[in-house]
């Protein structure tokens, strides 16, 4: 029998790089898994793709979140696993920072993410995983990454304090912290072909292992975490990264 068999996996962001390869994953080792998406298209064309139920949820607004609970809620009761992915890029010098980048960032990272695990809580059945998609940059210190990275280390703090609040249910939660793994996250920065090489090009010389990690090698990471071999596993924040926050 595959691990997760009778699972029910819920996947934010999941029509795209990391949440759509987990997603195939959970589904590979037998959950049922439910992806969201804020395009439509976007994650009804990932959800055929996948076979998995693709609903439409914007992260970055609550009443969103608290419907797409509702209607999981009515069609599924409760929950297994609960994989908070979704996020964006965004970032300036902190002279330079404009609200509307601070806000929106924050709104999906941060707030969307808390009130995600918040709202499903209820649905959550005793010894559920949960797993937040967190960044090695929490741990660095980069010039321009002040929002980004402080939205990833306010979602470490909610992972721990969760880890606390729902030990009693036997409910786990932990957090993934990548470093540079081949999405189409930058892409989606408007930049140059070229320009988009260039950057590449200089993560991966930061890159102990010199090369970025693929979606699948940390979705095989959140797939371990929520299956019963990591049942000790709590308040947990594994970074996979190649190496580049320790160099
Ligand atoms: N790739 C990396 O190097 C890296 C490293 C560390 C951490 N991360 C984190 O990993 C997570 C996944 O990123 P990725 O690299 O897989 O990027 P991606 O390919 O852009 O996937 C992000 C997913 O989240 C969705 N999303 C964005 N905003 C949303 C919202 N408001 N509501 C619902 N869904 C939303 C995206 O939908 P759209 O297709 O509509 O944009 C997409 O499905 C993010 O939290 C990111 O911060 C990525």
């Amino acid at each position: 029998m595959k691990g997760l068999t009778n699972k029910v996996a819920v996947v934010t962001g999941g029509n795209s790089g990391i949440g759509y390869a987990t997603a195939k994953v959970l589904k590979e080792q037998g959950a049922d898994v439910i992806i969201t998406g804020r395009r439509k298209e976007a994650v009804e064309a990932a959800g055929q793709a996948l076979g998995v139920t693709a609903m439409v949820s914007d992260q970055g607004k609550v009443a969103d979140i608290e419907v797409l609970a509702e209607n999981i809620k009515q069609q599924y009761s409760k929950i297994d696993i609960l994989f908070i992915n979704a996020g964006i890029l965004g970032g300036a010098a902190i002279e330079d920072a404009a609200e509307e980048v601070f806000d929106s960032v924050m709104n999906v990272n941060f707030k969307g993410a808390y009130f995600t695990l918040s709202r499903f809580i209820p649905l959550l059945n005793e010894g559920a995983a949960v797993v937040f998609l967190s960044s090695n940059t929490a741990h660095m210190n980069r010039p321009n990454s002040s929002i980004y990275s402080s939205s990833k280390s306010a979602l470490n703090a909610i992972m721990r304090t969760a880890a606390m609040e729902l030990a009693p249910r036997k409910i786990r939660v932990n957090a993934v912290s990548p470093g540079p793994i081949e999405t189409p996250i930058l892409a989606k920065q408007g930049l140059s072909d070229q320009q988009l090489k260039d950057l590449q090009a200089l993560i991966i010389s930061e890159v102990p292992l010199h090369h970025m990690g693929k979606p699948e090698d940390v979705g095989k990471m959140v797939a371990h975490l929520c299956s019963p071999e990591a049942n000790f596993i709590t308040g947990a924040e594994f970074v996979m990264d190649g190496g580049m926050s320790v160099a």
